[in-house]
């Protein structure tokens, strides 16, 4: 695994133990990964502390950069087998893992590791549009293409199944019927950035 900045997070953030500590996993722009985290800077109770990638080039990484945030890329195999990942993730006493446009399916010693403690968004109301495969413009094509009036998103616990854990929150967006995947997009966005980080606190927090 390669660790794509350096920074002396163990040195300048309060390190009290209820400090509860998130990891990002983004394979993309990264958009939400910022969002939340200038939502929890600065917070006593919540740090996302780290964030991971399956992607090098993923533009998140930049995004961390700037926020001050250690980013890692692993690759598939490394994910797929956990120990290494686990020991990053221990390393930096992570509390919960949260999935922000991340595509793979979450490896099995990752789920055992935390139990009900990965949350994923998708934007689509699941159980509709969800599945492998399904992600970003896809979804809001085939949410288009099934003449559907209403998307939005769902915040999920995860399990083995790509987008069927238990559904924690959803929220809705109109669909007009000259919409493109774009317009969707944009619309789903917006939730996300709205609710999101609030309800990824209540989680964490079990407020
Ligand atoms: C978000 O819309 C997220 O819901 C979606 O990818 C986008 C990532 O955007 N996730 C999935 O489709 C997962 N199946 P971002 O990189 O700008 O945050």
């Amino acid at each position: 695994m390669q660790k794509n900045c350096t920074f002396s997070v163990f040195l300048c953030k309060n390190n009290a133990r209820f400090m509860k500590k998130i990891a990002i996993f983004a394979s993309g722009s990264g958009s939400n990964a910022e969002n939340i985290a200038r939502y929890f800077s600065g917070s006593r109770e919540v740090e996302i502390s780290l964030i991971l990638s399956n992607r090098k080039d993923a533009f998140v990484h930049e995004r961390a950069k700037k926020l001050g945030i250690p980013s890692y890329t692993f690759h598939k195999n490394e994910f797929d087998e956990g120990d290494l990942i686990l020991e990053t993730l221990r390393q930096y006493e992570i509390d919960f893992i949260v999935l922000a446009g991340f595509l793979l399916k979450v490896s099995q010693p990752i789920l055992e590791a935390f139990p009900n403690r990965i949350i994923n968004i998708h934007p689509a109301l699941l159980p509709k549009f969800g599945g492998k495969g399904m992600y970003g413009d896809r979804v809001h094509q085939a949410v288009i293409d099934a003449g559907e009036k209403v998307s939005g998103i769902s915040i999920h616990y995860v399990n083995e199944h790509y987008d069927e854990g238990n559904i924690i929150f959803q929220a809705t967006c109109e669909v007009l019927p000259d919409d493109t995947a774009d317009n969707v997009a944009r619309k789903v966005h917006e939730l996300e950035y709205k609710h999101f980080p609030k309800i990824i606190e209540k989680v964490v927090l079990n407020i």
